[in-house]
């Protein structure tokens, strides 16, 4: 028996886990609807539609029923399963006496769907009933137990990777763990992707959505798609966030997917598809729900402007709470709609701005490969650790925050101490030229901290 197969029987005879199939579960993906799987609907659509994806989880079985009838009636593409914070943080048995609580009392005691407590032959039954494409949105750094399940319910879409579900989400968890969690993640999927159409992995861009610059998104993207093409994955999507500016997102993606390729074809893995997935504002809303209702809409233009492959959609309600049913299935209809009616798009290209970013990038990247370790997810490992890979306002302990960033006049996200990350000094002086810093300390520190209530 191989390694990862010995290590797959430990992880799934869990406590919480009923009996696990494995030859049942791997008869079930090979004779799989192909409607089911993300990566079909990607090849078939190739730039034709893009794909719109809300959130979405409630803890009863009834309630995720109920949502996703919603979703359909709105016109939905790939439906979402918004996995509960306890089953993030492996915490199962509490996960599974606020399910209880939750049916007992019909309210809702958990902030998303408990997959692993409800299991896979439960949640399969919903799946395949409604046959479409379901996404796995969670932030779990060891998504073993979850993915396994996913995967056996019918889920063929796995969000999440190694860096973007931990330095956002965690303060401590151990970074070189969530590497090899995550290598068993996409092993899992890359056996999988024999038996029928590929399973798609895809990366959360969006990492702390405050004030990322776009060349730190750009390296972590490429090197989570990196990690994954190179244990077999074979269909990746790289995401990105809006970023308070138009022009900064259009040469964001632009360059994201041009280099996005440029890497795959070096490590050999040319054959894989990759897709770009574009979210709706992922920073603090406004309370006012029109304005909540306009900055989505405009949200969708840029995507489109963008070039996305999938959107994933926020709702009005997004500064109040989870949103219900009805907010949320009125999202996938207006952006639906808005997408229908945008035509004759104009191209966009700032050259310049371009050529400054794909700079940038290729040097940190070049940094991470210089790396004297063996592997890449180890080269990786140092270079968060030394800071070469630094994500503003990461909670997580291992990251650096030496990298201090600012919106210029047009609100483009621009560097302006670069800590450890070897920026080449014409990108920096680039950068520092846009900003007015003959400002005092105590202005610009302000105009960081107002940057949170940016779109309010
Ligand atoms: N249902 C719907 N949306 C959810 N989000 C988080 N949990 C759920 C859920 N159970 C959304 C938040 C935020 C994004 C990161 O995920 O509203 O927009």
């Amino acid at each position: 028996m191989s390694l990862l197969q010995e290590e797959r029987k430990i992880i799934l005879s869990n406590e919480f886990v009923d009996a696990f199939d494995f030859a049942e579960v791997s008869d079930f993906v090979k004779n799989a609807s192909k409607e089911l799987f993300i990566s079909h609907h990607f090849k078939k659509n190739k730039n034709k539609k893009m794909l719109v994806q809300p959130r979405g989880g409630f803890p009863t079985y009834e309630k995720q029923h109920a949502l996703y009838e919603f979703f359909l009636k709105a016109n939905v593409d790939v439906l979402p399963l918004t996995v509960d914070s306890n089953t993030r943080l492996n915490d199962y048995a509490t996960a599974q006496k606020m399910l209880r609580l939750s049916e007992e009392n019909n309210i809702d005691m958990l902030n998303g769907y408990p997959l692993v407590t409800h299991g896979y032959r439960t949640t399969r039954k919903m799946i395949t009933h409604f046959d479409k494409p379901v996404s796995l949105r969670h932030g779990t750094p060891d998504a073993r137990l979850l993915i396994e399940t996913a995967i056996a319910s019918g889920i063929f879409e796995i969000e999440g990777g190694p860096i973007t579900y931990l330095l956002p989400y965690s303060k401590n968890f151990p970074l070189d763990k969530a590497f090899l969690y995550w290598k068993y993640v996409e092993r899992v999927c890359a056996n999988y992707s024999e038996l029928n159409e590929p399973i798609n992995r895809e990366s959360f861009g969006p990492l702390t959505a405050t004030m990322v610059p776009p060349s730190i998104t750009i390296v972590i993207q490429l090197l989570e798609m990196l990690l994954s093409l190179e244990e077999g994955v074979k269909s990746f999507s790289v995401s990105f966030a809006q970023q308070g500016s138009m022009m900064q997102d259009i040469v964001t993606g632009a360059v994201l997917k041009k280099l996005a390729r440029h890497y795959a074809e070096e490590i050999g893995c040319g054959d894989a598809d990759i897709h770009l997935v574009y979210h709706q504002w992922m920073g603090a809303f406004p309370m006012n729900r029109d304005f909540a209702d306009q900055l989505i809409n405009m949200s969708t233009v840029i995507a489109s402007m963008v070039g996305a492959d999938k959107i994933i959609t926020k709702t009005c309600e997004e500064a109040v709470g989870i949103p219900t049913k009805e907010a949320n299935a009125k999202t996938v209809a207006n952006t639906q709609y808005t997408l229908r009616i945008l035509n004759g798009l104009p191209p966009v290209v700032d050259e310049e701005e371009e050529e400054i970013l794909t700079l940038e990038v290729k040097a940190i990247m070049e940094a991470v490969f210089n790396d004297p370790a063996d592997t890449l997810w180890r080269k990786v490992f140092n270079c968060i650790k030394s800071g070469i890979i630094d994500v503003p306002f990461s909670p997580h302990i291992i990251n650096h925050n030496e990298m201090i960033t600012l919106r210029d006049a047009q609100k483009n996200i621009r560097i302006i101490k670069r800590g450890n990350v070897p920026m080449p000094d014409r990108c920096y002086e680039f950068h520092k030229s846009k900003c007015d810093l003959s400002k005092d300390t105590t202005s610009i520190v302000n105009d960081i901290i107002h940057d949170i209530g940016i779109m309010q």
